[in-house]
């Protein structure tokens, strides 16, 4: 992934909700955290789980195979079992449009 694309409308993740997206092969979750957007990625650094099968709370999102904990805005594992990260990539709005890409 390289340049910003556009993937999503705003509307469709509203606040306090996560919409899953796939961009150049990857698996993307955006996250809207009381009206700021996140974008990292949507495959759990356990093993494979989707995170969007998860639960967002605030800026944490909840893996649904055995419970880790994510802080969406920079991609750190909040318990265990899980201890890497996720990746975190680049989210910007435009008008209404939502647009991912590689992070910096
Ligand atoms: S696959 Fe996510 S915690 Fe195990």
């Amino acid at each position: 992934m390289s340049d910003l694309q556009k993937v999503a409308s705003l509307s469709e993740i509203p606040a306090g909700q996560m919409k899953a997206v796939e961009i150049d092969g990857e698996q993307v979750l955006i996250c809207n955290v009381e009206g700021s957007l996140y974008a990292v990625s949507d495959v759990c650094s356990h093993d494979y789980a989707l995170l969007s099968d998860g639960e967002l709370n605030g800026k944490e999102v909840t893996c649904p195979l055995h419970g880790a904990r994510f802080d969406v805005t920079n991609g750190k594992a909040l318990c265990l079992p899980a201890v890497k990260p996720i990746e975190t990539f680049k989210v910007e709005t435009r008008d209404q449009d939502v647009f991912v890409g590689a992070d910096e």
